[in-house]
């Protein structure tokens, strides 16, 4: 099986954990991801449409391209109107210059990024534009630095945040952050992270040890209450086509 592929498999196994325990991304980065005018955009890797939300509240015309059906399908329900497709990045099956703006939310990293970014290029407009968004945990306050580091002991990965390599078919990549905080039931900080993919693919004990463990530090160090403000640094880069 390639490489895409196994990893689509990860994310399809925890639909409802990711539904539940992942955040959207904040207006200020997708205000500046889109370029002025945008009217058709394309959401690759776009999962159960977390960041495809946003497009729709914009009332765009959004495809998503995503190889996992159950991340698929649950886009589907969610966003009916969304022409949802089976795909890849390096492979979407969309014509040539058909949209205004192609968007990767916390996914570019799992891509061949030359034959993405080739990709990209064919499917954009004239003047079009690429933007990259990851959502990375904040520890700007003292509990989310904590669960930071325990997930930093468990294998989170090193996020030094390098330029995207575009190739010359991109004017020079643009970048911006936008800090922010996600609002979510306290319960639900355990499903964000047995959503992140090296938790989904530990042994069940040790998985089900390290949830317990975030769960005892949110009922330790996070502030009291039914909800709880995650903070999150939202990383975004943007390109036209050249
Ligand atoms: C972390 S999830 C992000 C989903 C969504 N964009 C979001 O912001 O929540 C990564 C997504 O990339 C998808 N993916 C993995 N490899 C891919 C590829 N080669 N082409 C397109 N999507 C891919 C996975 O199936 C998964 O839905």
């Amino acid at each position: 099986m390639d490489r895409e592929r196994a990893l689509a498999r990860v994310f399809g196994a925890v639909v409802p954990e990711y539904e539940r325990g992942r955040p959207g991304y904040p207006d200020a980065a997708v205000d500046w991801l889109l370029p002025p005018g945008c009217a058709e955009v394309l959401d690759l890797g776009a999962g159960t449409g977390k960041f495809t939300s946003s497009l729709v509240a914009r009332g765009l015309a959004v495809h998503a391209v995503e190889p996992s059906d159950a991340m698929r399908n649950r886009l589907r329900e969610l966003y009916p109107q969304v022409d949802a497709r089976a795909g890849t990045a390096e492979q979407t099956g969309l014509p040539d210059d058909c949209v205004d703006a192609v968007v990767v939310a916390q996914a570019w990293h799992w891509f061949d990024e030359a034959a993405a970014a080739h990709e990209v290029a064919r499917v954009l407009r004239p003047g079009g534009t690429l933007g990259l968004v990851w959502n990375r945990p904040d520890g700007s306050v003292p509990w989310a630095a904590r669960l930071r580091d325990l997930l930093a002991a468990f294998g989170a990965g090193q996020e030094d945040d390098p330029a995207p390599q575009l190739g010359a078919g991109f004017d020079t990549p643009e970048q911006r952050t936008v800090t922010w905080r996600h609002r979510q039931d306290r319960a639900s900080v355990r499903s964000a992270v047995a959503s992140r993919s090296y938790v989904v693919a530990m042994p069940a004990p040790e998985r089900e040890a390290l949830l317990d463990q975030v769960d005892d530090l949110v009922a330790r160090f996070a502030p009291p209450g039914p909800q709880v403000d995650v903070p999150y640094r939202t990383l975004c880069w943007r390109a036209r086509v050249s």
